[in-house]
């Protein structure tokens, strides 16, 4: 049997995790695949560096792009990350007529068009299972298991950082900023938290998400994006006595002439299945016709579950190149379909205001509320905070039913105006309230 010879670019956490899987099932591998895998070249910043992977057989060099296009190279494994480096040696790797996995969501979500074709063109595959949901197979039930389907909705937790933060924030009732420094401290946040805590990760992982379900190109600065600086403990422990949990949800919705992008904390039911979702867990719902719901839950990240995903693509595209069947499942994408703006979303939402505590304030708001055809599902009067009966104040906190934001917005815009609202103290997107 000829062996099927691997290149990697890069070897931190998932190169290493891809190599250490492909090694430890060596022979159940070999079987499945009916040849051997066999590691023979990796790109690392630092050739030098004492590393703790088993690396004989394997030659280092600092040079991505010779690796990715060595003649005694069939399949190249990117795990370098960011668009820079790792952009060049895929592209080059495809321009030389081989087969690429990788793991780089940024990569993907930026520059799927070009890739996508070039791929085409050259009639190689190019597998990226990893760049979504860490361990849990998402990529390929999209694009295999589920393609006789249409998908209306793609909602998922995909941020296992934030996630993380987020669960200890309802737990502990502590801010934001004390935990992400512990975090940060663990290892389980980057020093530079921004693309996690901001939701450009997510961002990514839902345009690709978005790409595959609606097949159609899309780019990452169309999805709507906010992060999660801003929950207080106070929302926190509010929504919870309203029955629900905080989550950073990533949804996709198709709604026929556009579809819906965002990427936002989120207040969801506590007897949804996603509110269950904590600590570094990931999970992706799918709603699609015939199938109906389907769901897809485990770990985010890390070298263990993601290694697991960039092994089994290796595989996969293996197993093509063995049979002469690359390309099985072309990456052809749609016609262009609109995004809708933000204004144009359907959502219920939380809104925690504090007003003066005089009669017939409550019948006011509503006034509000009414005239712009928002319903309100829920509604919960909190006593003032410390210092607040001096002023005669109390707190509200409402849930509407769902509406456009655009309502919500001038039904808060003419609250605002109004002397009886003192301030707007926190306003969320709720997810579910009316399933
Ligand atoms: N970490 C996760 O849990 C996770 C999960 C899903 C997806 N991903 C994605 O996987 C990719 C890799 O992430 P990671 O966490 O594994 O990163 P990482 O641990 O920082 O590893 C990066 C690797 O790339 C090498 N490298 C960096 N610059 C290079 C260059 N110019 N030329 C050659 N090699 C270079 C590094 O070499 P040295 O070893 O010498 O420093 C290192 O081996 C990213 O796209 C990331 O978004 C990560």
């Amino acid at each position: 049997l000829n062996a099927i010879r691997l290149g990697f670019l890069g070897l931190g956490t998932v190169g290493g995790g891809a190599l250490t899987a492909l090694q430890e099932e060596h022979e159940a591998i070999t079987r499945r695949v009916g040849a051997p895998l066999t590691p023979v070249r990796a790109a690392v910043r630092d050739p030098r560096r004492p590393r703790t992977l088993r690396l004989d057989g394997i030659e280092l060099s600092s040079d991505a792009v010779a690796v990715a296009t060595a003649p005694d190279v069939d399949i190249v494994i990117e795990c370098i990350g960011g668009e820079g480096v790792a952009r060049v040696a895929v592209m080059a790797a495809l321009e030389a007529g081989k087969s690429v996995v990788t793991a780089n969501k940024e990569l993907i979500a930026k520059h799927s068009r070009e890739l996508f074709e070039l791929a085409d063109r050259r009639g190689v595959d190019l597998a990226f299972e990893g760049s979504v949901g860490g361990g849990i197979p998402i990529i390929q039930p999209l694009r295999h298991g589920l393609t006789a389907n249409r998908v209306s909705q793609v909602v998922g937790i995909i941020n296992g950082t934030t996630n993380y933060i987020l669960s200890l924030m309802t737990r502990s009732g502590e801010p934001f900023d004390k935990l992400l420094a512990e975090a940060q401290a663990k290892g389980y946040a980057e020093a530079d938290p921004t693309d996690d805590v901001d939701g450009h990760d997510a961002a990514y992982k839902l345009t690709i998400l978005a790409m595959l379900a609606f097949d159609t190109a899309l780019g990452q600065e169309q999805v709507y994006r906010e992060g999660i600086r801003n929950i207080t403990p106070a929302d926190i422990a509010l929504a919870r006595s309203l029955g629900y949990r905080f989550k950073l949800l990533a949804i996709a919705r198709d709604r026929g002439q556009h579809l819906e992008l965002r990427v936002h904390p989120a207040l969801v039911p506590e007897s949804h299945p996603l509110a269950s979702v904590n600590d570094v867990f990931n999970a992706i719902m799918v709603e699609a016709s015939p199938v109906g719901q389907v769901m897809f839950y485990g770990r985010g990240a890390g070298a263990d579950p993601t290694g697991s995903a960039v092994a089994g693509d290796v595989i996969q595209v293996a197993r093509n190149l063995r049979s002469g069947g690359v390309r099985r499942f072309p990456l052809a994408v749609g016609e262009r379909r609109a995004v809708a703006p933000v204004e144009a979303i359907e959502s219920s939402y939380y809104v925690r205001m504090e007003v003066a505590d005089r009669a017939g304030v409550l019948a006011m708001l509503a006034g509000v509320l009414g005239r712009h055809e928002v319903s309100i599902a829920q509604v919960l009067q909190t006593k003032g905070q410390a210092g607040d009966a001096a002023a005669h104040s109390a707190e509200l906190v409402w849930v509407t039913h769902e509406c456009t934001e655009a309502q919500m917005q001038q039904s808060l815009a003419e609250m605002r105006a109004m002397p009886e609202c003192l301030e707007v103290r926190g306003f969320y997107r709720c997810f579910g309230v009316d399933a």
